[in-house]
């Protein structure tokens, strides 16, 4: 009963905030003095990977931004702006793209169908599996290629991120932040890191993407 879960929310809140309070009674006040997050977290809107309670994090450890299927489309201003504040203001040290397997973003991307608006968000996927469709033909196991793509785009994604300027600058700067790529197991609770080789890859990238002065 959607009036039922309404009322719960707010006693939810109640509960979780004096949880918090019994642990440390200046939580929230500290928590209002401001933001000092150690991760950026891109992630997938799905209701099943709720970013910071997969990590194990509390309030004002993680900027999190979540959209369908984890991508990084490079004329998003949304996930742009969101990197940008958090690596130029926030000095984040890590960043995180972490993609679930049965994301269904990635399934619909596989699909023919046509989606309307989604068409041209799910087509950063279609450009991943392009990108990479001799890996992924080969794989005859549809449940393995889906499994991989979702992989695949998790790892370009982190690529999309180390275009951007600000990111090579601070990298230049002071050798952060570093970009991880992870995939959270919805059917173990468990997250996968699929140790992006953040260095490696910045060189690769710079080969092109290269904008400093
Ligand atoms: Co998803």
């Amino acid at each position: 009963m959607p009036e039922k879960m309404y009322k719960r929310v707010f006693e939810n809140n109640r509960k979780w905030a004096e949880e918090h309070l019994s642990g440390d009674e200046d939580f929230f006040e500290n928590l209002a003095k401001g933001q000092s997050p150690e991760f950026l977290y891109i992630g997938c809107s799905d209701s099943r990977v709720p970013a910071t309670h997969v990590m194990g994090l509390d309030p004002g450890q993680a900027f999190v931004h979540r959209n369908i299927a984890n991508v990084v489309p490079n004329t998003d201003q949304n996930v742009h702006s969101v990197i940008q504040y958090a690596v130029d203001h926030l000095m984040v040290e890590h960043i995180v793209v972490c993609g679930h397997y049965g994301c269904g973003g990635v399934a619909a991307a596989m699909q023919s169908d046509d989606l309307g608006l989604l068409n041209g968000w799910l087509r950063e996927i279609r450009d991943v599996y392009r990108l990479h469709a001799d890996e992924l033909n080969a794989i005859e196991d549809e449940e393995a290629r889906y499994k991989r793509l979702i992989e695949i785009n998790v790892l370009e994604q982190c690529n999309n991120v180390l275009k951007t300027s600000w990111v090579q600058k601070q990298w230049l700067r002071r050798k952060g932040p570093i970009v991880h790529g992870w995939v959270f197991d919805i059917s173990t609770g468990l997250l996968k890191d699929l140790d992006f080789p953040h260095e490696k890859a910045m060189e690769k990238i710079r080969e092109i993407y290269h904008l400093d002065v």
